[in-house]
């Protein structure tokens, strides 16, 4: 259950008390205990880690390391394996640059046509730079990918196959441990990687479930800071990978011919991290489990589903709804109104404090493949309501009969 008084648990309502949010699926809102925490630590600690021999600086460090531990329980997985990145970008970026050496040409990497741009670029520029080949698996009518499909794009060339867990355009989630299982059980060198940006806080996610190599995802779409983001790695598939980025903090004996440097994760963890959004990402773990991820997951799915019925019931043939379901499993609904640009939409909505995203939501060619120029999302969360459906829907007309006059 979504407590009744959640909104209170939102700073931002008390300065926009107005205000329809429906847009977390690029930033998700802040509680205020993610806020309070980040603030705790520049108030009370304000040190470095893995440096200071002090008492703050040795308490930051120690509160680090455990939120990296709550981190990989979290996940079900175990410390080692969690690197603290700024984003899921960071994260599926540094993948494709220590993963570079083992690619040669006539090798393959296989990605999905649903891909956001953070997890279609670092491969699209990897396979050119080692003379590989890309391969998109296409998806199916609901926006999701068919095992069966992916399985014709995986041989014994395929080195990484990198999709999403959800599309961040459809919404629709993915059976990842069955495509996880087929690609391996063709292929059991492949490197699987997931970028679970929309999933991670939205849906159970247990890593030796689906059993994946890799998965990268951010902190703020999960009710955390901006400025962290999570990558995990399969210990000795991670051990092997030389650092992304050299500097303090991650080394051994930097005046050898051949620096040597410190284990994972703290290898690929240079320079000092933002440390204050990792405290803060440890009481948005909090508050997930406070709410528990199932009832998020129920609620958000609930809420886009009844925005699928209200829309189509009020626009008819006139609105075109990303994927055929009419039950939804996230909080994701995409849609076209005929004749009226998503932008015009997205901004006349914001003027009326209605807060939507419009254009490609850097899924280009996943836009490319529908014909679509651009699209409208809403993206729901948990301190919306069916208020906010119907203030969407109210907006929509109005926006309409702006058009039509
Ligand atoms: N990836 C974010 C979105 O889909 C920014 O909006």
């Amino acid at each position: 259950m979504i407590p009744e008084n959640i909104r209170k648990e939102f700073p931002i309502f008390d300065n926009r008390p107005e205000m329809t949010y429906l847009d977390s699926a690029a930033t998700a809102l802040t509680p205020a205990p993610v806020i309070e925490a980040v603030s705790t630590y520049y108030r009370e600690l304000s040190a470095n880690v893995g440096r200071g021999l002090y008492p703050t600086a040795e308490e930051t460090t120690a509160r680090f390391e455990s939120v990296r531990e709550r981190i990989s329980r979290f996940l079900n997985t175990s410390s080692d394996e969690i690197v603290f990145t700024r984003n899921s970008t960071e994260g599926l970026n540094l993948l494709a640059a220590t993963l570079a050496d083992r690619i040669e040409e006539g090798d393959n990497i296989v990605i999905t046509a649903l891909e956001h741009h953070s997890n279609f670029l670092p491969w699209k520029r990897l396979t050119k730079r080692c003379g590989a080949e890309l391969r998109i698996v296409p998806f199916e009518k609901d926006g999701s990918i068919h095992p069966d499909t992916a399985r014709s794009f995986v041989d014994s060339r395929t080195k990484i196959f990198a999709f999403s867990a959800i599309s961040n355009v459809f919404g629709t989630p993915n059976d990842v441990s069955t495509i996880v299982r087929t690609a391996k059980a063709l292929n059991p060198d492949i490197l699987t990687v997931i970028d679970a940006a929309q999933a991670i806080g939205h849906m159970q996610v247990d890593i030796q479930e689906w059993n994946c190599d890799f998965l990268a995802f951010s902190g703020h779409k999960c009710f955390g800071p901006t400025g962290v983001g999570i990558l995990f790695g399969k210990h000795d598939i991670l051990s092997s990978l030389p650092p992304y980025q050299v500097g303090g903090g991650m080394v051994l004996d930097s005046t050898a011919d051949e620096p040597t440097y410190m284990d994972v994760p703290h290898r690929f963890e240079a320079g000092t991290p933002d440390i204050a959004s990792v405290f803060g990402l440890d009481a948005a773990l909090d508050f997930i489990d406070s709410i528990g991820v199932d009832a998020i997951h129920a609620y958000e799915s609930e809420l886009a589903t009844q925005a699928v019925s209200k829309l189509k019931k009020a626009f008819g043939d006139s609105i075109h709804i990303l994927g055929f379901n009419d039950r939804r499993e996230s909080g994701i609904v995409s849609f076209t109104l005929e004749g009226i640009h998503p932008h015009d939409i997205a901004q006349i909505l914001g003027e009326r404090d209605i807060c939507i995203r419009a254009g490609e939501h850097c899924a280009t060619p996943l836009h490319h493949v529908l014909s679509l120029p651009a699209t409208a999302r809403v993206s729901f969360s948990v301190y919306n309501t069916e208020e906010d459906i119907d203030r969407l829907i109210e907006g929509l007309k109005e926006v309409r009969s702006l058009f039509e006059n």
